[in-house]
């Protein structure tokens, strides 16, 4: 196991830690002499002796890397956090070897973890991040669908940057839709949530980790998560519209369609998916009976159907069986 470290980066910020990386740098040499003299073999195949000291003496230049000390994996006070425990290796693995002295002309070994070179599989990439977070929201992880098709945490968390890009929606929403194309050409349609603006994102519904419901829902179930912002076509209602309270996905895309008010189709073919205009009531009132009417069916018009069933959520008037009022 690796031992304690010495505390140095607690204290740096800025000009200081550039000025310190580069006194570091110069005593580079005599630190790896160290430890040829420590391990007379010069291999090392543990841990590095200074963790993050170690590794910035090579690296400490990169201020894409550097950004992680702005988030919460480089917190040494905290012992849950990388820092607080082998530092850098926490997440990418023993690196000894790599940071140990090598002969002229022989290639540096490469890291276990989080390079093109790695050694470790994805899979073994995210047991590095889940050893940490086994947390709830993490526990359908095994087996949901982007594990099962090897999405590494990787593929959506960016570590060396100053703020998780996941939690600002504009780029959480370009990195899903580069996947999923065809729920992006989907929510550019011309009635859609607003998830193209950024002002939803994607785990407004979904829980990209998994969860126990279809599609990955942060909900149990389609209705439960529409209903958590439209609680108006929740209910209870006297007359209750049957296919409403079954699935919201029987007349609506959510992600977006052409049709307005995001229907998978439009009146009355979506009603009539399910009703016929058999012995309707209108039927006797067709535009055929109005003068030099053009249409053989009153159902075409304007609204359609909702001309008249204007209630098709439910309804919660006395006299409102037909979702007439
Ligand atoms: C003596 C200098 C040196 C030290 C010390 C060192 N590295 Fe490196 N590291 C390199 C060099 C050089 C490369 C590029 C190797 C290559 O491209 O083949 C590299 C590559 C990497 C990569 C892979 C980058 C990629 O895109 O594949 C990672 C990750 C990495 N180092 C992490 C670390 C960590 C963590 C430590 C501390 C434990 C560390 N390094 C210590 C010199 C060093
Ligand atoms: C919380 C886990 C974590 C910690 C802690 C961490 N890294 Fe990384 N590192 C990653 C991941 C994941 C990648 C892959 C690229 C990415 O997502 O940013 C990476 C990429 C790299 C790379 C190569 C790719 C690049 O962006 O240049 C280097 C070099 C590197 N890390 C060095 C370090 C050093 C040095 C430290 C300590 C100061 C460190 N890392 C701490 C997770 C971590
Ligand atoms: C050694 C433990 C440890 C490891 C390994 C680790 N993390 Fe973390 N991570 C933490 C802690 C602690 C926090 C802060 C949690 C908090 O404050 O509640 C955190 C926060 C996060 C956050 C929230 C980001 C933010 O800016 O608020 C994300 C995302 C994350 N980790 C992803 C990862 C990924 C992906 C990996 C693997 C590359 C990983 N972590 C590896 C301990 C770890
Ligand atoms: C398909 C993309 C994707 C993958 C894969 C993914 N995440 Fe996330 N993760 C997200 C998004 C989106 C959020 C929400 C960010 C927000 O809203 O702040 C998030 C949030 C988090 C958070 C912070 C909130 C929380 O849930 O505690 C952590 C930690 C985290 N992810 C870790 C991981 C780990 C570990 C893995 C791999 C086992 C992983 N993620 C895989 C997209 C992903
Ligand atoms: C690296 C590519 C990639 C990224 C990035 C990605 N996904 Fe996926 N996603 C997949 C693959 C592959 C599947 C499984 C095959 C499929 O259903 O298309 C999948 C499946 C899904 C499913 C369907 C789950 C099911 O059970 O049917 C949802 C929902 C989903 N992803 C949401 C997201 C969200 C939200 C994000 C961003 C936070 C995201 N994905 C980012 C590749 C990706
Ligand atoms: C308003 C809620 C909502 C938002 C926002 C949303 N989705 Fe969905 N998504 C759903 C529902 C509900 C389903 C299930 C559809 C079904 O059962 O027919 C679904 C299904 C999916 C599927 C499974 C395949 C499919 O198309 O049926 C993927 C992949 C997916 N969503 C990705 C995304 C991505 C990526 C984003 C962000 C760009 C996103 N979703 C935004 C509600 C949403
Ligand atoms: C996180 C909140 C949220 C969730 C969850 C949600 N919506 Fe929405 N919905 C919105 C917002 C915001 C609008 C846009 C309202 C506006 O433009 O005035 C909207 C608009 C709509 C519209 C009307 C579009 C129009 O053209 O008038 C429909 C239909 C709709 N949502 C259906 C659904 C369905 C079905 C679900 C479940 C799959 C769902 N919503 C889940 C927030 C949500
Ligand atoms: C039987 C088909 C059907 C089902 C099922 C259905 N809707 Fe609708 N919804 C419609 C129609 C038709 C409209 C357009 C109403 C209009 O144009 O007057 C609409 C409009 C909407 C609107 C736009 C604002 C409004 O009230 O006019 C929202 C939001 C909405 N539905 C949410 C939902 C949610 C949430 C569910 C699931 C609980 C759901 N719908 C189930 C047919 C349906
Ligand atoms: C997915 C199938 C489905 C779709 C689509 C659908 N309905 Fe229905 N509708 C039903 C079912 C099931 C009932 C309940 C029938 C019963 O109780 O006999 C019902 C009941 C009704 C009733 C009351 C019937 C009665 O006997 O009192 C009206 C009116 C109605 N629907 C109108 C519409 C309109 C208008 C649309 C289009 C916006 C529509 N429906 C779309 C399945 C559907
Ligand atoms: C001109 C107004 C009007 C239009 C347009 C209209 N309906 Fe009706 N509908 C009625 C009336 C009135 C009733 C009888 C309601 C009652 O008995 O309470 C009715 C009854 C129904 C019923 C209950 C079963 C029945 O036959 O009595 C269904 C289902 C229905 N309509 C579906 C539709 C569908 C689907 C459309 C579009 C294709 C549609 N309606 C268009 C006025 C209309």
């Amino acid at each position: 196991m690796p031992r304690s470290r010495r505390p140095i980066i607690q204290y740096l910020t800025g000009g200081m830690l550039v000025a310190t990386v580069i006194t570091l740098m110069l005593l580079g040499l005599s630190a790896v002499a160290d430890q040829n003299e420590a391990e007379p073999n010069g291999h090392d195949p543990d841990y590095t002796r200074a963790g993050a000291d170690t590794c910035l003496m090579c690296h400490g230049g990169d201020h894409h890397l550097l950004q992680i000390f702005e988030g919460p994996h480089a917190v040494m006070a905290d012992a849950r956090s990388p820092f607080g425990q082998t530092q850098c290796e926490a997440c990418h693995g023993p690196g000894g070897d790599h940071a140990g002295p090598i002969r002229i002309g022989q290639p540096r070994p490469p890291m276990p973890g989080f390079g093109d070179n790695a050694l470790w599989s994805s899979e073994q990439e995210n047991q590095a991040c889940l050893t940490c977070h086994q947390g709830s929201d993490h526990r359908f992880w095994e087996g949901s669908a982007h594990h099962q098709y090897e999405v590494g945490c990787v593929d959506c968390h960016a570590m060396h940057e100053r703020r998780d890009p996941m939690s600002i929606a504009t780029i959480q929403n370009q990195v899903c839709s580069d996947c999923h194309t065809q729920v992006r050409s989907e929510t550019h349609r011309a009635y859609a949530h607003p998830v193209r603006h950024g002002e939803m994102a994607c785990t407004d519904c979904h829980q990209p980790h998994g969860s126990g419901s279809e599609a990955m829902l942060t909900a149990m179930t389609v209705n439960q998560n529409c209903y958590e912002c439209h609680a108006e076509t929740r209910g209870p209602f006297l007359w209750e519209h049957a296919p409403v309270a079954e699935d919201c996905t029987l007349c609506h895309q959510p992600h977006g369609s052409n049709n307005p008010a995001m229907l998978t189709r439009r009146a009355p073919m979506l009603c009539q998916q399910c009703h016929t205009r058999l012995g309707h009531a209108g039927v006797g009132r067709t535009p055929d009976d109005l003068p030099g009417g053009a249409s053989p069916s009153n159902f075409t018009l304007g609204q359609s159907c909702m001309n008249c069933h204007s209630q098709v959520h439910g309804s919660n008037h006395p006299s409102g069986a037909g979702f007439l009022r």
